[in-house]
This record gives structure tokens, C-alpha cells and sequence, in this order.
């Protein structure tokens, strides 16, 4: 593979309009990650030295979420949108002077593969413009491809085209890789003389060529091309996300109980041997080693889960739930910013959050650490083999010492030493016979009403 130093061009200025929202296009997601990030992560294979996102539509918001996504972007806007070349132009103050390769992606065709990519990075050892085709089944409004055996010889938008040149099903993709001065200076020759009144990038195959370069078409299946221009489009789009996860995921040896109802972030990760119940959802951010399960009807995101540890069912766990080795959360429980040690048991309907809790301690049914005082979060600590009783309210900031316990019912208000028990609540008294008395005096009263 050619090893020249490449930058991106993400396009991502466009309305979107046929969207129907005031989210710009390409901050829809799937997989619960911006398209626009789609586009990228596949593009890291080609290790890129910069990556430039033309903005426009939604600028401001486009550049905010997308950097949060990735620091080290740079953004170049488009005020107006006269075309794709002149959207690459924007990109001219930052690689002009670039030594290598620019590549041109679309922020809204978020399944180009990182082999693809690499396929065209081969192909441009040997043509200076390489072009993404695809055989369309409706080529429809798709630029064509025209080819004379090998050599691609220029590009024509539907609306240009001749009735010979739209019956070509080889199409354009939008994704072009060319050296990056090459492109601004054939940029530069590109006219709006055309149907559209636009700056076409398409007219720099046409223009390389009649400048004597090379230029070659590689093809990939019409799926990796998919762009996103809809919301119906938008909802098949994470259809086949789903699917592709889904396999990849039991190819890689995880179980998956009903893998149809298993529903993936961009990012999560699974390690061999993990089994996965039915209707599971994966927020972005998770890590689930091997071994660990999650059963059924949890709730994960920015969480880690370790080996033998074991999930739900009815589990969720929140961004900095951090699950060491062996540790366990039952049904109705919700785990936020907290660490579970080795052997931890958090085993039914409790909120644990801003918390570390020791290994092997035991939190019973019904407990809470109270974290919150309404402006303020606070921590809350529990040491190892501690065993908190059934509905104990932890009122942070507080810490219960290793070995420790409390009491069903009480309410942590004061630190535990370490080894000793922790009761707040007020000793019981029986009234002799007075639940009968009661109830018989509550059943005549009523007797009375109704008649
Ligand atoms: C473009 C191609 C066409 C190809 C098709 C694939 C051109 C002239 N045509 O057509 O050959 O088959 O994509 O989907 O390149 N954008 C900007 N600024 C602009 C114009 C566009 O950022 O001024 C962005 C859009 O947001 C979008 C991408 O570039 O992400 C493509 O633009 P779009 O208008 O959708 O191009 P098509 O007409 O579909
Ligand atoms: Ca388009």
C-alpha cells in the first residue's frame, strides 16, 4: 500500500432538508453516534495526518457536537453552498501546501469501509484521481462513470447527461482520493457551467484527464455507499448497523440470546465467551469483557464490565459503572459513576451512584446512596465485606468502613468505622391485641356508612 501521508475532507455543509428537522443531517445518528463520525472512524485506517470538516447548514452546532466527538478535527466553513468542488475549495487554506493525499468523504454516507478506502489508496499508486463507483440498481440521480477500459474518463451529473450516458450504471459515490496540490489546482480550472449552476468536484476527473493524468474507478457493493437523505433512510440505515453488529459480534464469539433484539453503539465492545440476553441495549461507551454476562432487559452505556461478572435481568448501568471482576447487579438497579470491587452484590432494587464499594461487600435489596442534595453530587464509600442492610439510606458524603454493617432501615448519616454496625432506627414495641381491636372498630365504622 502506498504510504504517502493523507487529510480528509469530511462535506458536511449541506441543509438535508428532505430531513424535515432542525438537527443538521449529518449529526443524525446511528448507533448512537453522529453520521458524520460513521464517515470518519472508517477513514482511520488510512491514518490521517488532518482531517478537515467543511461546515455550513448548522455550522456552529455541527462543529460542537463533532469536536467533542474528536479533538483534533479542524473546521473550514462554507457560507453558501455553490457546489462539492467548491466545498473542497474551503479546505485550501488548510491543505494547499499539504504533502500527500486528500480524500474526499461525505459526512451523510456513513458505511464507506476502511477496506474500500485502503483498495483506493493501492489504486492511486497507480492513477493520480480514483474515483468510488458503484454498480447502482437505480442509478437514478447519480453521477455516471465513464469509462474507456481501465481509465475513467470523466464523471457526468444525471442532470448533464446525454440519453447514451445515463443508460451507464456505474456510479459516483462522492468519495475521490487525489495527490492534495493536484486537487486545488484542478479545483481551481472547475466552471458552474452546467444545469445545476454549481461547482462541480465531479469535473476534475474530466480535467485531469484532458491535463494527460490517470484516472481509475474502484468499486464497492451499492451498501457502503448509502447516503442518508431521509428519515425512512435514516431508520434502514441503523437496520443494517444492527445487523452488521449483530454478526460481527457472534462471529467474534459472543453470545447473543436473540440477536435481533441486541442493539449496539458504534463502540461497544464484547469479549469473546460474553453472553448477551434477549433485549439488550448497548448505549455507546461499553465494554463488556469475556466471560461476563448481561441478561435480559439491561440498559448499558459508558460503563465496564469485567470478566465473571454478571447484569440484570433489568440492570442499568450509567456512564462510570465500573464492574470489577465477579461483581453483581440484579434486577431494578441502577449502578451511575460507581465501582463495584471484586465479588461486589448489588442484588435488587437499588441505586448506587458516586460510590466505591468494596470487594466482596454486600449491598441489600432497597438501598440508596443518596448523592444528591440538589446542587451538589457527593461521594459515597463502602469498605470491603461490608454488608449493608435491606433499605439503608447512604447520605453522602459518608463512609462505611471495611467489614462494617447497618442495619435494615437505616439511615447513614455519620461515618461507620471499619468492623462496626450502624443502627437508626427506633426499637419496636407490640401492643397485645391492639391489630384486632383496630380492625374490628374500622369494620363497624364502615358497617355504619353503608347502611
Ligand atoms: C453528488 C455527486 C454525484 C454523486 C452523488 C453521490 C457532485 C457534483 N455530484 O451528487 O456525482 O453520484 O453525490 O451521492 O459532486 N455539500 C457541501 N457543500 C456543497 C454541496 C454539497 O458540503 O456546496 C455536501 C453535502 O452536504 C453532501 C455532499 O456534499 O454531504 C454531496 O452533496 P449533494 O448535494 O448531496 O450531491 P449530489 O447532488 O447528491
Ligand atoms: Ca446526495
Amino acid at each position: 500500500m502506498s504510504s504517502k501521508p493523507v487529510a480528509l475532507i469530511l462535506l458536511a455543509a449541506g441543509q438535508g432538508s428532505r430531513m424535515n428537522s432542525d438537527l443538521p443531517k449529518v449529526l443524525h445518528q446511528i448507533g448512537a453516534a453522529p453520521l458524520a463520525i460513521h464517515a470518519l472512524r472508517a477513514a482511520s485506517v488510512l491514518e490521517p495526518e488532518k482531517t478537515v470538516v467543511i461546515t455550513g447548514h448548522g455550522a456552529d452546532e455541527v462543529e460542537k457536537v463533532l469536536a467533542k466527538h474528536d479533538d483534533q478535527l479542524t473546521f473550514a466553513r462554507q457560507t453558501e453552498q455553490n457546489g462539492t468542488a467548491h466545498a473542497v475549495d474551503q479546505a485550501r487554506d488548510v491543505l494547499g501546501d499539504f504533502e500527500g493525499d486528500v480524500v474526499v468523504l461525505y459526512g451523510d454516507t456513513p458505511f464507506v469501509s476502511g477496506d474500500t478506502l485502503e483498495r483506493m489508496a493501492e489504486a492511486r499508486d497507480t492513477a493520480d484521481v480514483v474515483v468510488l463507483g458503484f454498480d447502482a440498481a437505480d442509478p437514478g440521480r447519480y453521477g455516471r462513470l465513464i469509462t474507456k477500459g481501465d481509465t475513467l474518463e470523466k464523471i457526468v451529473e444525471a442532470k448533464d447527461a446525454s440519453p447514451e450516458e445515463l443508460s451507464v450504471t456505474l456510479c459516483n459515490s462522492g468519495v475521490i482520493m487525489c495527490d492534495a496540490r493536484t486537487i486545488f489546482d484542478l479545483i481551481s480550472r472547475v466552471g458552474n457551467d452546467n444545469a445545476s449552476g454549481e461547482y462541480y468536484l465531479t469535473d476534475i476527473v474530466g480535467l485531469a484527464r484532458a491535463g494527460g493524468m490517470s484516472a481509475a474507478a474502484v468499486t464497492c457493493d451499492e451498501a457502503e455507499t448509502l447516503g442518508i437523505n431521509t428519515r425512512a433512510e435514516l431508520a434502514a440505515a441503523e437496520t443494517a448497523f444492527q445487523a452488521r453488529m449483530r454478526a460481527d459480534a457472534l462471529e467474534n464469539g459472543v453470545s447473543l440470546a436473540q440477536p435481533e433484539t441486541t442493539y449496539f453503539a458504534y463502540d461497544t465492545v464484547l469479549g469473546r465467551d460474553a453472553v448477551i440476553g434477549p433485549n439488550v441495549v448497548f448505549g455507546s461507551d461499553v465494554t463488556v469483557e469475556s466471560g461476563a454476562e448481561i441478561k435480559a432487559f439491561c440498559h448499558l452505556e459508558g460503563c465496564h464490565v469485567s470478566q465473571g461478572a454478571v447484569v440484570g435481568p433489568f440492570a442499568r448501568l450509567r456512564p462510570g459503572a465500573e464492574l470489577e471482576e465477579g461483581a453483581k447487579v440484579g434486577n431494578f438497579v441502577e449502578i451511575k459513576n460507581a465501582t463495584l470491587a471484586e465479588g461486589a452484590k448489588v442484588n435488587h432494587l437499588s441505586y448506587v451512584g458516586d460510590a466505591h464499594v468494596g470487594a466482596g461487600a454486600n449491598i441489600g435489596a432497597g438501598t440508596i446512596t443518596c448523592n444528591y442534595d440538589g446542587v451538589f453530587k457527593h461521594r459515597t464509600t463502602i469498605g470491603a465485606g461490608a454488608f449493608i442492610g435491606s433499605n439503608t439510606l447512604l447520605i453522602a458524603p459518608v463512609d462505611v468502613g471495611a467489614d462494617a454493617m447497618t442495619g435494615s432501615g437505616t439511615v447513614v448519616t455519620e461515618d461507620v468505622p471499619d468492623g462496626d454496625l450502624a443502627l437508626s432506627r427506633v426499637r419496636q414495641t407490640n401492643k397485645t391485641g391492639l391489630a384486632r381491636k383496630l380492625m374490628q372498630m374500622l369494620r363497624a365504622k364502615k358497617m355504619k356508612k353503608d347502611a
